[in-house]
């Protein structure tokens, strides 16, 4: 069956290569988002193990429609009854490019009503709707004037691992996290450390990779699990397997902020993905910070803002440029940011370049190879 993932831009290459990885066939890199082909197992697989996956889809019709009208007609035409029961719980999701539907909460709503009217001349009652956790979410996706209605097989975004507890301003989505991660191109050969790792998202994903352990291994909702044709022994088959294989990780994975509450919402929140003993979190300036190794994979997202304490922008990140230099010769750094002027005064020529969001912002993710001459190049 043909099945897409929905992703953030700038992540499809990394979850292309995820999707590769995991068997799936004919995949196919969209926009913020990736096609492919795989059957039941691959399903559960990819909603467990995808670390840069927003969401499984499952589409089950495509057509054309340039108006209201037709896009009741087509959705109420669907044997809605084949997917769930009247008694079962429902949301619509929606997003339109498109000159024929400008607004996409607008376009849920009229799917939800196509929907719950099939039931009402069905059964002579509607299921109610549950926007958290339904037992269906159906996904409508318009562009143009070609409109996709998937089922939503993770159910609840699937950056929702289950271990954040806490957050502290800021915290960074884990689908995103993991992605600043896989970006690097690293083969966990070596050490990993967030030297400004607020709550610990990259930090914990980073440490899930290391070990090989899928993301999603605490989560327990899936839309599918709710779906007629769900196989319960198949899902109990396929978390076993991913059970398997966790790897030995003979590196260290590290984390610091100079923040002591976020060193100990970091800590909760590592203890929450079962990570207990396999990161260290600290408290350290990054002014302060000497290497934890002799080398290794330093991830960074330092702060915006326009001011930082008593310095600004500029004057932290030459901090970070400086410290990076004087300290972590032998190492790679990747650093994210949206601050595009406060990222100049980093002082080093990057050597890779991505461009993201953080939410809405968009950010630059660069790479730094930190060797000992990049001192002396500089000046
Ligand atoms: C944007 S937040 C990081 C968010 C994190 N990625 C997460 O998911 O929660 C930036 C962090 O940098 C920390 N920070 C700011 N200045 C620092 C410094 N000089 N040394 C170490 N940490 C610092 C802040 O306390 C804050 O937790």
């Amino acid at each position: 069956m043909k099945l897409i993932a929905k992703t953030m831009a700038g992540l499809e290459g990394v979850l292309a290569e995820e999707l590769r990885q995991l068997g799936a066939l004919q995949i196919e890199p969209l926009i913020r988002a990736v096609a492919f082909e795989g059957d039941k197992r691959l399903l559960y697989r990819a909603n467990l193990e995808l670390r840069t996956a927003l969401r499984v889809l499952l589409p089950i019709r495509s057509f054309r429609v340039r108006n209201e009208a037709g896009l009741y007609n087509m959705i109420r035409e669907v044997d809605w009854p084949k997917y769930m029961g009247v008694d079962d719980t429902l949301a619509v999701d929606a997003a339109t490019h498109s000159p024929y539907f400008k607004h996409s909460k607008y376009v849920a709503l009229k799917t939800k009503d196509a929907i719950v009217d099939r039931f009402r001349q069905e059964y002579g009652r509607r299921p109610n709707v549950d926007i958290d956790r339904p037992k269906l979410r159906v996904n409508v996706h318009i562009y143009n004037d070609e409109c996709t209605v998937a089922l939503d097989s993770s159910g609840m975004s699937l950056h929702k691992r289950g271990y954040r507890m806490e957050t502290l301003e800021a915290p960074i989505n884990e689908v995103l996290a993991a992605g600043l991660v896989l970006l690097t191109g690293w083969l966990r050969d070596c050490a990993f450390v967030d030297p400004m790792c607020g709550s610990g998202t990259i930090l914990i994903e980073a440490a899930t990779y290391a070990f090989n352990l899928a993301p999603q291994l605490n989560r327990s909702f899936f839309g599918f699990k709710y779906w007629r044709n769900y196989d319960a022994g198949l899902w109990e088959e396929v978390l076993a397997e991913a059970r398997e294989q966790a790897l030995p990780f003979a590196y260290g994975l590290y984390g610091y902020d100079k923040d002591f509450r976020a060193m100990k919402i970091a800590r909760q929140n590592a203890l929450a993905a079962h990570l207990e003993g396999k990161v260290s979190i600290d408290r350290k300036a990054f002014e302060k910070l000497e290497p934890p190794a002799e080398n290794g994979l330093i991830v960074m997202n330092p702060p915006y803002d326009e001011r930082i304490g008593n310095d600004d922008i500029g004057t932290f990140y030459k901090m970070i440029g400086d410290r990076l230099k004087q300290a972590f010769s032998g190492y790679e750094a990747w650093v994210i940011s949206s601050n595009m002027g406060a990222l100049k005064n980093v002082g080093l020529r990057p050597s890779q370049k991505a461009t993201l969001f953080n939410g809405a912002l968009e950010c630059k993710y660069l790479k730094y190879e930190l060797y000992e001459g990049s001192k002396k190049e500089k000046k």
